[in-house]
């Protein structure tokens, strides 16, 4: 999938994300269900397996018996057992690809593994295609960012957990500023600005629009936007929802484990 066609400001406009909506939904439709032969044979493997092993420790440490979860963009169910394992109580999953959705249901349905060596999923599940941060009627990334945490908030009950994962934006610019020129990763990734950001310069007054090209080598092509953490937090912080780094202390006193931002390092190339 390429989404460079939809570059600069009429990216930003309604008609131009909907076509691009429409071809991230493409894209990862097309990606069939692998085998595990496949999956093991994979080049990003080892990058998978620290993905889930991220989201299996933020699962365990947030998730209680009992729960009802939201999995925005939950593809084709990768999360499932993760979720099986915390004993959550009810799980309804969304995603613009209608064919990870089906592959979703297929594998919630126990019919993707022929040797039916798990057993079926304990909590009930509804799989839906659509798109989870369709905002209408706001053109600009901080209102769409705003909508889209607005509609977190909602529909998290009081006490709530929104868990999610994405790159430091700190990671990021001190790579490209270490490049020589405006594109850097290796064997299986790259990350490419635009001529626009040649000085490598980031006003902290405007941090949003930040856009780059994300190639990950067997699974994305397309645009993405830095999102500074602190930035991302007084959103979050705008809806009353505090971030875990509030909570961080009182689980800490409580002997806890709990991992913070600080305990995350980056994967050098
Ligand atoms: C990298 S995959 C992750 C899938 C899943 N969460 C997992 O960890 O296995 C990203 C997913 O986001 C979905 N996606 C992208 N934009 C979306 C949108 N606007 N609404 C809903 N899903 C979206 C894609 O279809 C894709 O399945």
């Amino acid at each position: 999938m390429e989404g460079g066609g939809n570059g600069g400001d009429a990216f930003l406009e309604d008609e131009s994300t909907k076509i691009f909506a429409k071809k991230v939904a493409d894209h990862y439709s097309a990606r069939t269900n692998q085998t595990l032969e496949e999956r093991e044979a994979s080049p990003i493997i080892h990058l998978k397996k620290l993905n889930n092993w991220i989201k299996s420790v933020l699962i365990q440490l947030y998730a209680k018996r009992g729960d009802a979860v939201l999995d925005l963009a939950c593809g084709k169910g990768g999360d499932l057992i993760k979720w099986d394992k915390a004993k959550i109580g009810y799980y309804v999953g969304i995603d613009i690809a209608d064919g990870s959705i089906e592959d979703c249901r297929t594998r919630y349905n126990g019919d993707a593994d022929h040797h039916q060596r798990r057993k079926k999923f304990t909590f009930p599940a509804r799989l839906l295609s659509g798109d989870c941060f369709e905002v209408t009627n706001s053109v600009d990334l901080i209102s769409r960012a705003r909508r889209a945490l607005a509609n977190v908030s909602s529909l998290l009950r009081p006490g709530g957990i929104f868990i999610g994962t994405m790159p430091d934006a700190n990671v990021i610019v001190k790579k490209l500023r270490a490049a020589e020129g405006l594109a850097f990763g290796n064997s299986v990734y790259w990350i490419h600005f635009d001529d626009e950001f040649s000085e490598k310069k980031f006003k902290s007054s405007s941090p949003f629009g930040i856009k780059y090209k994300f190639h990950l080598e067997d699974a994305v092509d397309c645009p993405e936007w830095i999102v500074p953490f602190h930035v991302f937090k007084s959103l979050a912080e705008e809806r009353g929802q505090p971030t875990e780094q509030n909570r961080a202390n009182s689980r800490r006193d409580k002997g806890k484990m709990h991992l913070e931002k600080e305990d995350i390092t980056f994967i050098g190339s």
